[in-house]
């Protein structure tokens, strides 16, 4: 059934009458409130984060120009939407982390090379896997403490997840005691709750025939069975669990991944039978092959198959990067593909400046959800694929990636069609629109950029939101919807305004705790933690300001290495003095950054109005120094550089467990160099040591200081 738009909803902002507005508000309220509810309390969305944004936006624009009809319970009021209210916190005490992604063959060889080459390994030495199927459920985690169940907690943001134990109680297949024998006294297991084919359409069926609410897949309807308030409503939910994984473990049962797993097996834990251990990326490979043959016939949903290096002392070895280890992998099936039309192409502007076209798809469900939104990625794709408006096209959604639109149905495309003009201005601020050109490989970027900077709409709020977002500055209270509405008003223009803000408040007329919506005690609460974040971590700060290519792992790399602001920013403009000098060979030398960060990071610095508006915010805020990794180990804080051929390690693993003892590991020789590690034919460097008076050890001496 193909649903009629409401006549109000196609009008724009500027062009509607005060009728229309106030049909328009009501109608956007209802709207909201109801995917506020599919989204929070059914599990069960039916529009992309995109076009939930959209809709909010149209709300405010239209309150903005009409602030008499803003209705009572206007979305504009609401702080936020509560995360299934009820549920209490709990904090891992071992983060979930999510896995790498693999896509072809030669993702998979490179990852078992990778972790040869990390390990040092050569051909002949075992380096045996786990493969098994990626279930497609939702994760959780279950803390056994002798043996009893005592918590359950869901994922949430890794960190901290909500406490779901009576629901998780409720679960046949999840023990509440564990027998046999090996009992570790505490362990947190992990793996993934999920629900059959077969019970997922029974639920359906009866959901149907009592009037319920229909689930899109069954992985919605096992995260909305397991998120119930009432517990007693999990406990008719058929919800079944795999066991995969395990956090904090005192002790662990076996050496191997497939040691414990059996263990869980032997305590009467739901493990999946269908995990084989693999000795090489061939064995990896048929055995994807093979399930992918099984996939339709499992009666459960997967969406991939996970690799694990079995061995846990290799594990621990190879650690983490970022947020996922690098010991796993998921080799993912092929996206699910499916036909629509493609109503019309909307370019949004990024928070930098990119100019992105996404694709108004004729809603059509893929694999399982319901789609009308789709990256087109890039204007050379575009015109590579040449689409068109009306064009019939397939869209193609891999797991939890954004939907993309991949060709075009040339026998479907409607006569007197003309191929799609990509805008050379900003459609936010009008100005104009480049593609850089990559002076190294000579190519033009393939994302087309608004060079309105700091005066660009489009960028600076969504700066804004960026700077005060969870991960950089983390102000409570000063979510998007305020940011916006500030901004808006023209109390929030750029980041320093916000520590000005109650300064200004206490001399403006019209007073914050007197704005619809606010009041005395929240308008405090907000100046508070304002201020709570004047001594900001270095790392959030630099995060915080948005600067190309630098993500939370780079911001705390950088804010490791150069301990305090005033020196990063000193070096940082100090890089750009050409590619010879020496502050950008100290950038381009910390390990993790490369020469496209270190690019965009000077570039940055060599914005005037950026250093301005850093400065200004350094007016009012005082970055704060990180700790140290390991400030106990002998090498915190020094800089060491690994020259020649390692005997025990390779070089990438006597970098990062360099790094995990505090040290920082550069790739050239300076004065600024503590110790030069000089492994078999060490040349140019090791002389530059001696020139330069560098102290210089063997590998063994080096393991000697660290582990003394
Ligand atoms: S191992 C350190 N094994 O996939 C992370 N995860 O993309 C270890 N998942 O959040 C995860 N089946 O919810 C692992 N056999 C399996 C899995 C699996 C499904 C999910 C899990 C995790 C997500 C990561």
């Amino acid at each position: 059934m193909k649903k009629t738009e409401h006549p109000t909803a196609t009008i724009e902002v500027a062009a509607l009458s005060e009728d229309e507005a106030r049909t328009e508000l009501a109608r956007l309220a209802a709207e909201i409130g109801r995917h506020d509810a599919l989204y929070h309390q059914s599990d069960a969305p039916e529009i992309s984060d995109a076009e939930y944004d959209k809709l909010r936006r149209r709300n405010e624009a239209i309150e903005t120009r009409f602030p008499e009809l803003r209705l009572a319970d206007s979305p504009t009021l609401k702080v936020g939407a509560p995360v299934a209210d009820g549920f209490g916190k709990i904090t891992h005490r071992v983060p979930m982390l999510s896995l790498g992604n693999a896509f072809s063959q030669e993702d998979v060889t490179d990852f078992v090379a990778r972790i040869g080459k990390f390990l040092g390994l050569g051909e002949a030495d075992e380096l045996a896997f786990t493969a098994e199927p990626k279930i497609d459920g939702l994760s959780i985690s279950l803390r056994y403490d002798n043996g009893r169940l005592i918590e359950a907690a869901t994922r949430g943001d890794g960190a901290e997840g909500e406490n779901v134990t009576a629901n998780v109680k409720t679960i046949d297949e999840i023990p509440e005691r564990l027998g046999g024998p090996d009992i570790p006294a505490s362990i947190d297991v992990r793996g993934e709750i999920f629900m059959s084919h077969a019970d997922f359409q029974k639920l359906n069926a009866e959901q149907e025939a009592t009037g319920g609410k229909l689930f899109a897949n069954p992985r919605n309807a096992a995260a909305g069975s397991l998120r119930q308030l009432d517990a007693s409503i999990t406990a008719k939910r058929p919800l079944r669990f795999f066991a995969y994984g395990w956090g904090a473990a005192e002790p662990l049962p076996a050496d191997t991944q497939s040691g414990v797993v059996d263990a869980f097996e032997g305590w009467g834990l739901p493990v999946n039978r269908e995990m084989r251990r693999c000795e090489s990326a061939a064995e990896l490979m048929a055995y994807y092959r093979e399930l992918e043959l099984k996939r339709a016939s499992l009666g459960y949903d997967i969406d991939g198959i996970v690799y694990k290096v079995d061995r846990l002392d290799f594990q621990e070895r190879l650690g983490f990067v970022s947020r996922a280890p690098r010991w796993a992998v998921a080799h993912k099936f092929p996206a699910e593909q499916a036909t629509t039309v493609l109503n019309d192409i909307e370019i949004q502007v990024g928070r930098t400046g990119s100019l992105t076209p996404v694709a108004k798809l004729e809603p059509v469900t893929v694999g399982g959800v319901v789609v009308s939104n789709a990256t087109l990625h890039n204007e050379d794709e575009i015109a590579r694929k040449d689409v068109r408006l009306g064009d019939t096209v397939i869209v193609q959604r891999a797991g939890d990636v954004i939907p993309q639109v991949v060709s075009v149905v040339l026998e479907k495309r409607p006569e007197g069609s003309k191929p799609f003009e990509y805008p050379v201005v900003c459609p936010a601020c009008g100005s104009h629109a480049v593609r850089e050109l990559d002076e190294k490989t000579g190519k033009t970027d393939a994302v087309r950029r608004c060079t309105g900077g700091l005066i660009c709409p489009a960028q600076r709020v969504e700066r804004l939101k960026h700077f005060v977002s969870r991960n950089a500055f983390d102000i409570d209270g000063l979510g998007d919807k305020s940011i916006q509405a500030f901004y808006d008003d023209g109390l929030i223009q750029s980041p320093q305004d916000i520590f000005t803000l109650q300064k200004r408040d206490q001399r403006s007329l019209k007073r914050l705790k007197d704005r619809e919506g606010w009041g005395e005690q929240s308008a405090a609460k907000l100046f508070a933690a304002i201020d709570t974040r004047r001594k900001v971590p270095l790392d959030r700060f630099i995060f915080g300001l948005g600067i190309r290519h630098v993500g939370e792992t780079t911001a705390k790399v950088l804010a490791r290495s150069y301990s305090d602001i005033s020196t990063f920013k000193a070096q940082m403009i100090a890089a750009g003095g050409g590619k010879e000098c020496e502050a950008w060979l100290d950038l381009n030398n910390i390990d993790g950054i490369g020469e496209t960060v270190s690019s965009a990071i000077v570039e940055f610095f060599a914005e005037p109005h950026n250093v301005a508006a850093v400065d200004a915010l350094l007016e009012e805020v005082e970055p704060q120094a990180l700790e140290t990794v390991a400030t106990a180990s002998a090498v915190a804080g020094k800089t060491v550089v690994f020259t020649g051929t390692l005997a025990n390690k390779s070089r990438g693993e006597a970098k990062a467990q360099a790094e995990r003892l505090g040290a920082k590991v550069s790739g050239s020789v300076s004065k600024k160099t503590d110790y030069v590690v000089a492994g078999a034919d060490a040349g140019s460097k090791l002389k530059k040591a001696r020139d330069l008076g560098v102290t210089v050890m063997t590998e063994d001496e080096w393991e000697e200081l660290i582990s003394g």
